[in-house]
């Protein structure tokens, strides 16, 4: 621009000045496909480097060095200036998200002792959906969550340590405990944050539509009516499965229940804008916004408060739910009981394997 402002008022020099031009626009063409293409780079650097650690299976299965251990992936994190590339690895699918490396999007998540379904909910978050902010409510696991070594950089997660757990068979006898970790992860940063969502560790989002997840957000942020936006679950059933798969619930359990008015398919699943946020009324959904905000679907449709919503679609996104899982996995969920007291019933699950089903291939083929 400067060339060509201290050149106009020169017309001999028009000619070699649209050449200058014309040399400039073509540099800043370049330089923005080499960032582009660096930051993929370096993206599948990354994920190189953390999948060899990740493929080293003592790393989820003890506390004891998993310090160390978490170190030894960060140094790998920021020595990407190694030949630390595996060839044989192979290549991630669909195309990797684009970090969001401001964070403007976040997820908050109240966990207990499932430190085994971790490793694959931050992969498929962090790689996929570019996510860089975990806030994970531990709600008193013994050994803590966070003593586990993940396959993502510890600098994305912050933990939340709640002590003791005080467990209850009564359902409900902590009644309120899950949507007030939500509403506290809101309060204490959500100011760092234009989007959080709220999500369980079996549950799996897909952007089905060609979107990026911050690109449809930042789509939604634009309307100030909309305080929230909801997803609707896709539950998978076990598949046939009794014993806990090695290559994890996105691969194995392919089969899921077909959308019915009456089934749990209905279900949402929230992401909020926090600057509207007030509380939440259930899990699944937002009760109250401020600033008179709604919360909508993907077509810009109310979500009342019973938190479902039909017509079901997912034309943008949707929500896998692995509720079942195998046989052994659903008995260990009912073990470990609901974090507001009471554990899942053998009803659902009879409910999700008996309900219609059909294939449900579409995460099996994501890489990492
Ligand atoms: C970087 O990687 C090289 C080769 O693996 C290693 O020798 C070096 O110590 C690493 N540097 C850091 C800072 O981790
Ligand atoms: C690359 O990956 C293959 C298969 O996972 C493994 O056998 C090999 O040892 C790895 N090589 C390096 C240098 O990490
Ligand atoms: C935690 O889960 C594991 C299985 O993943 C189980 O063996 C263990 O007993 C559980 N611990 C508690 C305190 O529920
Ligand atoms: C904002 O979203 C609401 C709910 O979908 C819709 O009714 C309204 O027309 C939208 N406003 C704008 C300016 O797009």
């Amino acid at each position: 621009m400067a060339h060509r402002n201290g050149h106009s008022d020169r017309p001999a020099r028009s000619h070699p000045s649209k050449g200058l031009v014309g040399f400039v626009i073509v540099c800043a063409l370049l330089s923005l496909i080499w960032f582009n293409a660096g930051s993929e780079g370096q993206l599948r650097k990354t994920y190189s480097s953390l999948s060899n650690e990740a493929e080293k299976p003592a790393s989820f299965s003890t506390t004891a060095s998993a310090g160390s251990e978490q170190q030894t992936v960060d140094a790998q994190l920021h020595n990407v200036t190694s030949p630390s590339m595996n060839v044989s690895l192979p290549a991630p699918f669909p195309t990797l998200s684009p970090p969001d490396n401001e964070e403007y999007m976040a997820i908050c998540m109240a966990v207990k002792n499932q430190s085994r379904d971790l490793p694959e909910f931050f992969t498929h978050y962090y790689f996929h959906h570019g996510i860089r902010r975990f806030y994970i409510f531990d709600d008193g696991t013994e050994p803590p969550l966070s003593s586990v070594t993940y396959p993502i950089p510890s600098s994305a997660i912050t933990w939340v340590y709640f002590q003791p757990h005080l467990h209850s068979d009564q359902l409900d006898d902590r009644k309120g405990i899950q949507e007030q970790y939500y509403s506290g992860c809101v309060t204490m940063f959500g100011d760092r944050h234009t989007w959080m969502g709220f999500l369980d560790a079996d549950e799996f989002l897909e952007m089905t539509g060609g979107e990026t997840l911050s690109g449809f957000l930042h789509e939604w942020a634009r309307n100030n009516t909309v305080g929230a936006v909801g997803v609707n679950w896709l539950v998978h059933s076990s598949a046939g499965l009794l014993t806990r798969p090695a290559e994890g619930p996105r691969k194995a359990f392919n089969r899921c229940i077909v959308d019915d008015p009456n089934n749990d398919n209905l279900k949402v699943k929230t992401f909020v804008r926090t600057a509207l946020f007030d509380t939440m009324w259930n899990c699944h959904c937002v009760a109250v916004l401020k600033n008179g905000a709604i919360q909508v679907g993907e077509h810009g449709d109310v979500i009342d408060k019973s938190c479902d919503r039909k017509p079901i679609t997912r034309d943008r996104w949707g929500l896998h739910h692995y509720g079942t899982k195998s046989r052994e996995e659903f008995l260990e969920k009912q073990a470990r009981g609901k974090i507001r007291g009471g554990k899942s019933t053998e009803h659902w699950w009879n409910k999700i394997e008996n309900a219609e089903q059909r294939d449900c291939l579409e995460l099996t083929k994501y890489v990492p």
